[in-house]
């Protein structure tokens, strides 16, 4: 079956100083495709994700989402960013928030969704993974 690609890396180079921490990277991930990036600690598998929403920018090679550049800045790449999720390794919750409060926060405010699609997505996914009867907690 034919690849739809949705990132595409080209030739993608990066440095922190001395160290190269991307190197020609070229790297395919179709639509709907699963990708597991496997490697040592410190091994550039956070630096390569951030460079996929422009949180870290590259030095040489072009990286398309969708079949389109990164934008370099600006209100494209705001636009960019609220398409691409990332979950940090040390993410955050709002402790003052419920638990439906934290998932539906996003898409109120990025995605500028109503409380009650947001509500009844979080519902679904809460579900999903086992956590709706803890909807309602902090
Ligand atoms: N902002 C930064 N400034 C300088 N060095 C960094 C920065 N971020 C990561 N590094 C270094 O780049 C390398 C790759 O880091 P990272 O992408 O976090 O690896 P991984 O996620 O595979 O553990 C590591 O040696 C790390 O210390
Ligand atoms: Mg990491």
């Amino acid at each position: 079956m034919a690849v739809d690609p949705l990132i595409e890396m080209r030739d993608v180079n990066k440095h922190y100083g001395k160290l190269h921490v991307l190197k020609d990277i070229n790297l395919t991930v179709g639509r709907g495709e699963v990708v597991v990036v496997i490697g040592p600690s410190g091994s550039g598998k956070s630096t390569l994700c951030r460079a996929i929403n422009r949180l870290e920018p590259v030095e040489s090679g072009t990286i398309l989402l969708d079949g389109h550049p990164l934008p370099d800045e600006g209100r494209e790449l705001a636009k960019l960013r609220a398409e691409v999720g990332m979950v940090f390794q040390s993410f955050n919750l709002f402790a003052h928030k419920t638990v439906l409060a934290n998932v539906s926060l996003a898409p109120l405010k990025v995605r500028k969704r109503s409380r009650e699609d947001a509500d009844r997505r979080s519902r679904e996914l809460l579900e999903r993974v086992g956590l709706l009867a803890h909807a309602t907690r902090r």
